[in-house]
């Protein structure tokens, strides 16, 4: 069977092939062609995309070479209408066959439309006006531009609109856009600003201060309150902000109350607590002893002082700025001194002033005294000091005293005056006194 099937299919094979030849050919008889000698030529009207980009082109075809044509473009259906529509930028062939099959075929450009922005500069310009208050909405900007011709405009990328007038703006960023007839467009950037909640509100801090009732004590408090706006809260020294404008358990210093409005404008003021006075009531007496000076000696007066009222250990001072730890002043000169206590809360008190005075001559340096002025003086003077002696000079005549008994009473090596001894009597005083101690107050 199979090889049958073969045979008989190649036998079919060469009939045709003979038919084939024998049309090719033009043979009468064969079938005719009926496309031959038939040319279909199509044309049409190309309408190009109203919009760079756009599919909106068309093509509106036409073909001769027979009737009853049907069309397809870029290889699709055939269809009886002559229009293809929707078409963007792009080349497109198109197909006519007429009712026996036979086909023609052009090839149609649809172009993009000139751009009809190029060259245009569509410039925005605008009027922003700010919210008049912290968070209104109230800002707007009035826009215009220029550049071309029918503008609508959009804010944000918001919906065209025929004005430029954009109302209801709060604070922010905001792009104007304007597009022209032909959709060529431009914008501008516009910033509303909030104005400053603050400007021209002046927050007023008051308060009343109470101070510590000790020393060192943390009762004391601020009553503050703010006048000047709404809202308040409060703070210290830059602490947390509260409601009340009340703080307690402060000690003596200084504080800073600050009060915060609704919209976080700030008022402030200082206040100080301190501490009660510790010397309020306290009075330290000072009492002196006083040491009168010794003439002719280093200066040797001494106070002795006694304070009492205050509180803890006294620290006292001759001139009241410089403090020693010891009640006893000695080595001083002859003159007048106060002295001043402090007690262990700085509370002063003082003294009335203690005089240190220098000890009076005594009576056996008195007549000494008065047997030099006498006998001696005229040689021994301020101006005549024989020997480099001026005995009108107490201490002289103590720190001396060997050198007038030496010369006026042991006539060693001569006697003085050079004249001749003094009479026994006069010189007894200087013994006497010499022998009492040779000093100042003997
Ligand atoms: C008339 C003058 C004169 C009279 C008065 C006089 N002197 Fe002199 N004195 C002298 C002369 C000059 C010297 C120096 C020469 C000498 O040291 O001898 C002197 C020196 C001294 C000296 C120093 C020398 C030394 O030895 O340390 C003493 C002290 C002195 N006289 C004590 C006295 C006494 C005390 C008297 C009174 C009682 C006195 N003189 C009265 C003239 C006088």
């Amino acid at each position: 069977m199979k090889k049958i099937f073969t045979l008989r299919s190649f036998s079919l094979f060469i009939f045709s092939a003979i038919i084939i030849y024998s049309c090719s050919k033009g043979g009468s008889e064969t079938p005719p062609d009926p496309c031959a000698g038939v040319t279909v030529a199509v044309t049409g009207t190309v309408t190009n995309p109203t919009t760079v980009g756009g599919s909106n082109g068309s093509i509106a075809v036409s073909a001769s070479g027979g009737s009853g044509f049907t069309y397809n473009i870029n290889g699709g259906a055939f269809q009886s209408a002559t229009t293809f529509t929707g078409l963007a930028a792009g080349s497109y062939t198109v197909i006519a066959k007429n009712s026996s099959g036979c086909t023609g075929t052009s090839t149609f450009t649809v172009s993009n439309p000139p751009n009809p922005c190029s060259g245009v500069t569509i410039t925005v310009t605008g009027t922003p006006t700010n919210p008049t208050t912290a968070g209104g909405t109230n800002g707007s900007i009035a826009a215009s531009a220029s550049g071309s011709t029918g503008f609508t405009f959009s804010i944000n990328g918001g919906a065209f609109q025929a004005s430029g007038n954009f109302t209801g703006l709060g604070a922010g960023a905001y792009t104007i856009t304007a597009k022209d007839l032909n959709g060529c467009l431009g914008s501008a950037n516009f910033t509303l600003t909030a104005p400053n909640p603050c400007s021209g509100v002046v927050i007023t801090v008051t308060g009343t201060v109470t101070n510590p009732t000790t020393v060192g004590g943390n009762n004391g408090s601020i009553v503050a309150s703010a006048t000047g706006s709404t809202g308040f809260t409060y703070n210290i020294n830059g602490g947390a902000f509260q409601a009340s404008g009340t703080f307690n358990g402060l000690t003596a210093g200084a504080y800073t109350v600050s009060a915060r409005d609704l919209n976080g404008c700030l008022g402030s003021a200082n206040f100080t607590l301190t501490d009660p006075n510790p010397c309020a009531g306290v009075t330290i007496t000072v009492n002196n002893s006083v040491v009168a000076n010794t003439p002719c000696m280093p200066n040797n007066g001494m106070i002795t002082a006694t304070a009492a009222g205050g509180t803890g250990t006294f620290t006292y001072s001759l001139n009241g700025i410089t403090f020693q730890a010891s009640n006893v002043f000695s080595n001083l000169a002859p003159g007048p001194y106060t002295v001043t206590a402090k007690d262990g809360n700085n509370c002063v008190g003082s003294s009335m002033p203690a005089v240190v005075s220098n000890l009076p001559e005594g009576p056996l340096f008195s007549q000494v005294k008065a047997v030099l002025q006498t006998n001696c003086v005229p040689c021994h003077n301020n101006s005549q000091q024989e020997g480099g002696m001026n005995w009108t000079i107490d201490c002289n005549i103590v720190t001396f005293k060997d050198r007038v008994k030496a010369r006026a009473v042991d006539a060693s090596p001569s006697a003085m005056p050079p004249t001749g001894l003094l009479p026994s009597s006069e010189r007894q005083k200087i013994v006497n006194w010499i022998n009492a101690g040779g000093k100042f107050t003997d």
